[in-house]
């Protein structure tokens, strides 16, 4: 999620522990906003935050490199038929209020735990009992506004800066409650690190450029890399990103994968090639070329992306080279004007030897996959 700040709300990670300790610790030593008296260490906090991914979204807001806010989700309470609901917690760096920041966090983390099958979200609020120097009634507005409904008041049941507190608790229904539930996917973000999904890249390279390309997001992202063909099942991951080049418009060795794809993998599909990536029209033609090859439960057109390749007709393959020759010679015969981007790219570099490789080019699947947001 970006705005016109380049803000990007996405997954915490352990070592966001001491930046977000920072934004927590006033909230404990100067606000009654949460009940604890002691502002957790570095340590402490990079514990809660792994504890909690173990099961639930944890989400923080970045601009710039800069931390804004945070927001997770916890147990409502620790017995089995409480699992479709959770307590929400929000934080936003001091200042950082009246921003709609977090609404932002709030309607990221629902639909995180829309998509795992929890159905209420509950909030413990401080209520103030009148005027008070360490809280006021803007959480309880705020949740309000966020569809919340009151669902009841603690009376003076917390004491901190010697004064007692009320508590409201608010709620939320975030889904329908049917007679049979499906059971709630817990650890569907699950990891604590900057890929907390199952991910494993496959390749699909015969010259090695997608290869190189595999390769430099492998130790990016820090997901393992694999050629296609030594593939034998994916059962085991949650999400496939496929990097294969192009060869006549099919993406080398995409079909054998996508027979092995089960309905609920998230395919992202990275294709290298020679044609500029600014392309439209061949954005166009891929997508649609994708769209026919893989099943509709695994296509998203948002997790397609193309990188340019390299060519180098001193190494290629007989068959390439003749395969290129039929094609030059055809745009040869074309009116410039017909040539499109693809016909214009391979005429120019025909007998050549021209690398297009740009890794500074995989920066939007990186971003993409860390945030878990494919725009
Ligand atoms: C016979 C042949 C056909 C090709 N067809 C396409 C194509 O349809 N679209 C494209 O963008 N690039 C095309 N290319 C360029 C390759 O995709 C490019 O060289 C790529 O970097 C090769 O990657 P690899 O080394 O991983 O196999 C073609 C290259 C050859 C030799």
């Amino acid at each position: 999620m970006t705005n016109s700040n380049n803000m990007v709300i996405r997954p915490a990670t352990p070592d966001d522990a001491e930046r977000l300790a920072a934004i927590y610790a006033p909230y404990v030593t100067g606000m009654a906003i949460t009940f604890e008296y002691v502002a957790p260490t570095v340590e402490e906090f990079r514990g809660r935050i792994v504890n909690t991914l173990r099961k639930y979204p944890y989400l923080v807001a970045e601009a710039d490199g800069e931390l804004l806010g945070y927001a997770y989700a916890s147990a409502f309470k620790g017995r089995a038929a409480y699992d479709w609901a959770v307590e929400t917690s929000i934080y936003l760096r001091q200042g950082e209020s009246g921003r709609g920041l977090g609404r932002l966090l709030h309607d990221a983390l629902q639909e995180k735990l829309q998509e795992m099958g929890i159905l209420n979200m509950c909030a413990c609020i401080t209520a103030p009992r009148g005027e008070d120097p360490y809280v006021t009634e803007n959480s309880i507005q705020f949740h309000d506004h966020l569809g919340y409904r009151m669902v009841g008041r603690f009376e003076q049941c917390g004491y901190k800066f010697g004064r007692w507190y009320d508590m409201v608790w608010m709620e939320k229904h975030i889904g329908p409650h049917p007679d049979q539930v499906e059971p709630v996917r817990f650890g569907l973000q699950a990891g604590g690190t900057s890929t907390p999904k199952k991910s494993l890249i496959v390749y699909g390279s015969r010259y090695g450029t997608a290869k190189r390309y595999a390769e430099r997001l492998s130790a990016k992202t820090g997901i393992q890399a694999v050629d296609y063909q030594e593939v034998k099942t994916l059962e085991d991951y949650d999400r496939i990103l496929y990097m294969g080049s192009l060869y006549a418009g099919q993406v080398t060795g995409l079909k054998k994968t996508v027979g092995k794809l089960l309905p609920q993998q998230e395919l992202v599909v990275v294709t290298v090639g020679l044609v500029d990536t600014a392309d439209p029209e061949n954005m166009a033609r891929i997508r649609s070329g994708l769209k026919e090859l893989i099943p509709a439960a695994n296509y998203n057109e948002n997790r397609v992306f193309h990188l340019r390749g390299a060519i180098d007709y001193s190494h290629m393959k007989v068959k390439h080279r003749l395969m290129m020759s039929v094609v030059h010679a055809k745009i040869a015969k074309m009116p410039e004007a017909e040539r499109n981007a693809e016909c214009r790219v391979v005429f120019e570099t025909y007998g050549k030897t021209v690398d297009y490789v740009d890794f500074e080019a995989l920066k939007p699947v990186v971003k993409a996959i860390k945030t878990g947001l494919f725009i």
